[in-house]
């Protein structure tokens, strides 16, 4: 959902500082249906469209987004065919928990604050906060209709449209492998947490511990080459994911920005890859 009392909180995904004017609305009560947001210092011009902005940059995002933008077709295109498919192995197999997310819910030991979710896909880690005051909002550059649920806006992760200093805590839920700039992502998520702010992530790695090392390492193939075969076969040019982190490539990738003080790894299923969990602080400066 998209209400106008969310508008103080976001600001040009191009620009970051400058606020938004809102134009030519349609609102059904409380929620905005359609319209245009403006952004008087750079007059870019981002619509709303079925009751969601659509503030990512699409014109100003520069020629290396391309391999992103065919990857992104590709995830849709296979998010699709498993929800016509919900009875086939490669989607039972490949499914994403909600068991997972309460695990992660309480490693980040999230009691209340302004969260945002970057790549919040449904949103559904809202669900691990409803007993808590926690404001949540999502971002994700694919909208579903159950973001009519929740204050969302379509987004990137490199380009937030929120103000500085706005959430308490960022979570990135298995999202960090489909983002085309890690390095962007992470000055913008410096830039919006408040002081003290935290930013969790749980990413699945491509580490193989424990004593059915070899088995686990070829059920994680043949899981991984299940989902490569079904993004390949629906979009030619698409890759699974732009990166595909180990537990030290993703401890690497954000070196620079952020400090860890929480890891733990978690498997929900023999044949699951690792997931790692990481909850970070940014490094002073
Ligand atoms: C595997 S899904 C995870 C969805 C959700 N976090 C969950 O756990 O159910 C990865 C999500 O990342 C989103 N995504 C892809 N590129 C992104 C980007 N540059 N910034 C933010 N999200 C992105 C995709 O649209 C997708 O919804
Ligand atoms: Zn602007």
């Amino acid at each position: 959902m998209f209400t106008e009392e969310m508008l103080p909180e976001m600001r040009c995904p191009k620009c970051s500082t400058e606020s938004l004017e809102l134009l030519a609305t349609e609102n059904n009560g409380t929620n905005i249906i359609t319209g245009t947001l403006l952004c008087a210092r750079c007059d870019s011009e981002f619509p709303i469209l079925g009751g969601v902005p659509d503030l990512v940059p699409w014109s100003a995002l520069p020629d290396e987004w391309q391999l992103w933008s065919d990857h992104l077709a590709g995830f849709e295109a296979r998010r699709k065919w498993r929800n016509r498919h919900p009875d086939k192995f490669a989607t039972k197999i490949t499914h994403h928990s909600g068991s997972l997310q309460k695990a992660f819910a309480g490693f980040t030991k999230i009691e209340k604050g302004a969260v945002l979710d970057i790549g919040c896909g449904p949103g559904n880690f809202r669900n691990c906060f409803a007993d808590r005051p926690v404001d949540y909002w999502g971002v994700d550059p694919l909208p579903l209709p159950e973001s009519e649920h929740f204050r969302f806006a379509r987004a990137v992760a490199e380009y937030l449209p929120f103000r500085e200093h706005m959430f308490t805590d960022v979570v990135v839920l298995a999202a960090m492998d489909h983002f085309q700039n890690v390095e962007a992502f992470c000055e913008e998520t410096v830039r919006v947490l408040v002081p003290g702010g935290r930013l969790h992530i749980v990413q699945s790695v491509h580490d193989v511990h424990g004593p059915v090392t070899a088995v686990k390492a070829a059920a994680h193939w043949v899981k991984d080459r299940m989902e490569t075969e079904a993004t390949t076969t629906l979009n030619k040019t698409a890759p699974k994911h732009m990166t595909e982190f180990d537990g030290n490539s993703l401890r690497h990738a954000m070196d620079l920005h952020f400090e860890i003080t929480e890891e733990s790894k978690y498997s929900k299923r023999w044949y699951s890859p690792n997931n790692m969990y990481v909850t970070m602080v940014p490094r002073s400066r």
